[in-house]
């Protein structure tokens, strides 16, 4: 009992020694963030950490041209800070992009430029929500902002679906003048929206006042700056640890990006300044695999993954299963190890069935998604370490 409990010790000092830092230090400050914009001074005591966001080729869209355009994306560095206190938490997202792609009207072919900060209930580092947009029974908690024209929005309601444009109006001469000087005083570029969501498809816009959010997004010298400030606690989520996880994404408009087609961060952990708690969570995250990553790729061409995955290849035309050549740029060593021993835990949403037709995701089972993904849980130990070393290698070179 007595070498138990010293072995216990001793390995909890390894532990703490070798304790990862987390991707990004959240510093505490006394100013007021619910107005926080890229403008406020807050940020000039910020500490911006460099986060890469891959492009997600886990599922393609059913357009040809976006898919072209998007076959050789990179990861995409962005400059992300955060500072809070007692009420909110503020986060800060810089990234470079050459175009300025602002959405001017409402389904149209236009995408925008845009960003969006996601967070999750969930404390648990081995069985956080899929990292796209939440999966089921994994919720998360999605800021998005896009890019849009300043709108004249004869509701007051934010509804983009309502929104004038001055093409549509029938004003002509003064009375265009009148309406353009209107929408400058009252008209908004503001496209907030915050989400529940379970997965892409199933996303629920919170419209009640159970959101208090406030996201800016401004262009300045080839790069954009977003912002997002929420309070740490509401109906939705309740930020108490000393660390959480985090997950960003951005959108190019240039490129038809929309949807699931963005470049993404894996989750990762913002600490809280001076709050404790947290430390597993930072050390989960920041995970160095310890297999052997040459061994991984020869057990992924024998174990038959390569039979319903494109692995490194990125081929949209035969594309079955979630495409895997971003994935390690994307996922935590531990969802890769629950996607291989328990398949239907996650059963990656958004699946569409024209742009994957070669192959069905999953079945229903008393109105349960099991995938149809072959268990692996009878890999020996160092078989699945050697894999999941080698899927986290997965992922583009960095712009
Ligand atoms: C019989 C077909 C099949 C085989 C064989 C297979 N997979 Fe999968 N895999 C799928 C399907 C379908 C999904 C999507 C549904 C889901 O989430 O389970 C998936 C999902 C995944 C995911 C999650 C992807 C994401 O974007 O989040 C990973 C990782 C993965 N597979 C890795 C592997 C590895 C590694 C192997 C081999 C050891 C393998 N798969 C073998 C069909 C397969």
């Amino acid at each position: 009992m007595k070498k138990l409990a010293s072995t216990l010790i001793a390995a909890s000092v390894a532990a703490t020694s070798m304790m990862a830092s987390a991707a990004v230090t959240a510093v505490k400050v006394e100013a007021d963030l619910s107005h926080a914009s890229y403008s406020s001074s807050v940020w000039d005591s910020a500490k911006f950490s460099d986060v890469v966001l891959y492009p997600q080729t886990t599922i393609k869209l059913n357009d040809k041209n976006a898919n072209a355009a998007n076959a050789a994306n990179k990861g995409k560095k962005a400059q992300i800070a955060a500072v809070y206190n007692g009420k909110s938490i503020a986060f800060m997202l810089k990234w470079a992009d050459s175009t300025m792609n602002i959405q001017t009207g409402y389904k149209t072919d236009v995408y925008a430029d845009g960003f969006a900060v996601q967070f999750t209930q969930s404390k648990d580092a081995d069985t956080l929500p899929y990292i796209g947009m939440g999966s089921v029974g994994r919720p998360v908690i999605i800021h998005l902002q896009k890019a849009v024209k300043k709108y004249y929005e004869p509701n007051g309601n934010g509804n983009v679906e309502y929104q004038v444009n001055r093409n549509q109006t029938d004003l002509f001469d003064e009375e265009l003048k009148r309406f353009d000087k209107k929408v400058a005083g009252i008209g908004s570029n503001d496209y907030e929206r915050t989400f529940v969501s379970e997965g892409f498809r199933s996303m629920t816009e919170i419209k009640d006042s159970s959101n208090s959010s406030y996201a800016r997004l401004g262009y300045k010298e080839g790069g954009w700056m977003g912002t997002v400030s929420r309070s740490l606690s509401d109906a939705n989520l309740q930020l108490t640890d000393g660390a959480i996880p985090v997950a960003f994404a951005v959108w190019d408009g240039e490129k038809l990006g929309r949807d699931g087609l963005k470049n993404l961060s894996q989750w990762v952990s913002v600490k809280l300044e001076g709050k404790s708690g947290g430390d597993e969570l930072v050390a989960a995250l920041g995970e160095q695999t310890k297999g052997d990553v040459a061994k991984g790729k020869e057990a992924v061409a024998t174990n038959g993954c390569v039979g319903c995955h494109q692995v490194e290849a990125t081929d949209p035309a035969n594309l079955m299963a979630p495409g895997l050549s971003n994935i390690g740029g994307y996922s935590t060593a531990a969802y890769l190890r629950e996607s291989l021993v328990k398949p239907s835990a996650v059963v990656v949403p958004g699946y569409n069935r024209n742009a994957h037709s070669n192959y069905m995701w999953y079945t229903e089972d008393n109105g349960k998604r099991v995938s149809t993904m072959t268990d692996y849980s009878w890999l020996d130990a160092d078989s699945m370490d050697n894999i999941v070393a080698y899927l986290r290698s997965l992922k583009a070179e960095v712009e």
